[in-house]
């Protein structure tokens, strides 16, 4: 029975109010209820067809209120018994049920620092600024900055760099220069973009993530690296250059027992896009740990990818078993140029010098034309990754801010430098950091979350998760719908792009036709003391000052 104690004179908002109200009234007072009852039986009050439809939803709604506040106070009674005897939270076993919202408050924690409290140079492993300069580059849009900057320049190890008081002209500006890596090999590499795609494998990335990276990368004119996880069709997509990288599992290139298989090998070789071969002897983010799969990512394409069988967790060992000193490394290095005639080289995170000193004697002793790497490239110990233990992510390996220069000087000290180009990695993403590891003496500078972030991944820390937001670290389909592989290809080539112009702006800003002319006597750092030193004065004091440095007798 509809019942209703007044309608007369009242617009049809006011009356689903009163009506809501008049219901609440009825549950509490069931005598209320009975009198309109009887009202509207004895014919006093007369509804129209909408007055009787909004009661009939009113009555639907707060019933439903009232059916879910009571589900609610179940569940609070429940959780409070659970809590008070549960015996492993001791916040919750304490406090029950209120306890719970720590960690959600903790969960919300991290998004709400991001979005509404972290200062635009604070938060880590990359700030504000940084990112959005990414953002801005990648989405092609104005990267001019107002007001003034909010970085502050007299703090310790801040880069200045050395302006000329006459920049070159805009018509004496000069192309970048092309660099050939592995000039003595069967196939030479001539590379054209100092900024490039660094490894990530496909499965720690998406599908589409690779795709748009391959199809932009070769919209930019510069490489990208399959990283340990072998050489897909979504890598050859857009036709760039690519390098393969042999990693301990050495996927893509390995046989039955996980042996390096010369067959597939010179298989891979034969693609004209794969350029050059790297072994993976370490990753910043990880060294001496190997990359696990679990068996739900190891989809169909992903195990023709690796080599390895469908929906079986897919781990790579902490090493490799074949190279166990410098002389396997440079026999495995000679032995994989000599297969596919292309430059071969390794990528490390440095630990210290003498490794360097053991490669760069083993080099000169075997002949450098035959065993000189083609090249290294040197990850720094703040490196990123899909997924790693937190010890070895905070605390194993050195920056690339000092083993950069450290190396640079130590292939200088053999008279290997000209033989061994050298690629650096590590937090390298902006105009800034990658004009510093210009003049600091890298020939290459390689980014995977930079990229990363032209691709729209928003640092939500996910990539161990397969919840990645932003579909550039998952396998859920879902997710991975939000990536469109033809627009982020573009945001990857705006990218390269704008980064290319930007160091441009620097070199010409520092009196050199471009970024390929930039040296140690174009930077500058900020000491403890708030004065800064050029690079060229800074290393060589430090080179003069450190024992690991001195030559060997
Ligand atoms: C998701 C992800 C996957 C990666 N996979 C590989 C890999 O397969 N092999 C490798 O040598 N490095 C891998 N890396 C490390 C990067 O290639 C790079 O050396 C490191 O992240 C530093 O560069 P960045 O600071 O620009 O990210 C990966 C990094 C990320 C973020």
């Amino acid at each position: 029975m509809l019942t209703v104690p007044c309608t007369g004179g009242v617009s049809d908002d006011d009356f689903i109010l009163v009506l809501g109200f008049w219901r609440l009234v009825q549950m509490l007072f069931p005598e209320a209820k009975k009198l309109t009852e009887k009202m509207v039986y004895e014919g006093e009050l007369l509804m129209s067809g909408f007055e009787m439809n909004s009661l009939f939803l009113m009555e639907i709604f707060v019933d439903s209120l009232l059916f879910i506040l009571g589900v609610g106070v179940l569940c609070i009674v429940y959780m409070y018994i659970v809590d008070s005897r549960q015996t492993k939270h001791a916040i919750r076993r304490n406090f029950p049920v209120v306890g719970r919202f720590r960690y959600f408050f903790e969960h919300l924690g991290e998004f709400f620092r991001q979005y509404f409290f972290a200062m635009d140079r604070e938060e880590m492993p990359f700030n504000r600024a940084k990112r959005a300069w990414v953002y801005r580059a990648a989405k092609n849009v104005d990267g001019t900055v107002a007001f003034g900057s909010s970085k502050s320049i007299s703090e310790p190890g801040a880069v200045l760099f050395v302006t000329h008081p006459f920049p070159v002209l805009t018509e004496d500006y000069a192309a970048t220069q092309t660099l050939i890596i592995g000039p003595h090999c069967r196939q030479p590499f001539e590379a054209t973009s100092f900024f490039n795609v660094s490894a990530m494998s496909f499965g720690a990335i998406s599908q589409p993530a690779v795709s748009a990276l391959s199809r932009g990368a070769a919209k930019a004119g510069c490489w990208i690296n399959t990283g340990e996880g072998g050489l897909s069709p979504h890598h050859l997509e857009g036709g760039s250059d690519i390098v393969f990288q042999i990693g301990t599992a050495k996927y893509g290139v390995r046989d039955e027992a996980g042996k390096l298989d010369d067959e597939k090998l010179l298989a891979m070789a034969a693609h004209p896009q794969v350029k050059m071969f790297e072994i993976k002897i370490s990753q910043g983010a990880k060294p001496g740990k190997g990359g696990i799969l679990p068996g739900i990512k190891v989809t169909q394409v992903i195990a023709m990818t690796r080599g390895i069988p469908i929906g079986e967790a897919s781990i790579s060992p902490n090493g490799h078993a074949d190279i166990r000193n410098v002389d396997q490394l440079l026999d495995m290095l000679a032995h994989v140029r000599e297969i596919t005639g292309k430059p071969a080289g390794f990528k490390l995170v440095v630990g210290g010098t003498r490794f360097f000193d053991e490669l760069c004697e083993a080099v000169k002793q075997r002949g450098v034309e035959e065993f000189a790497p083609d090249f290294i490239t040197l990850d720094s110990g703040d490196g990123g990754t899909g997924a790693a233990p937190q010890s070895l992510l905070d605390s194993a390996g050195l920056n690339i801010r000092e083993t950069l220069p450290m190396v640079n000087d130590k292939l200088v000290e053999y008279g290997l430098r000209d033989h061994i180009r050298l690629i650096a990695a590590g937090k390298l993403i902006t105009p800034t950091d990658v004009a510093w590891a210009l003049c600091a003496g890298a020939d290459f500078v390689v980014s995977a979350r930079g990229f990363m972030f032209a691709l729209g991944c928003i640092q939500a820390m996910q990539c161990n998760k397969n919840t990645c937001p932003t579909g550039v670290a998952t396998h859920d389909k879902d997710l991975q719908q939000g990536l469109d592989p033809t627009d982020k290809a573009t945001r990857v080539a705006n990218y390269v792009a704008q980064m290319e112009q930007e160091v441009g702006a620097i070199a010409h800003s520092c009196g050199v036709c471009e970024p390929r002319q930039l040296n140690r006597s174009h930077a500058r750092i900020v000491t403890e003391l708030g004065q800064s030193v050029p690079l060229d004065i800074l290393y060589r004091k430090q080179a003069e000052q450190n024992p690991l440095f001195s030559k060997p007798s």
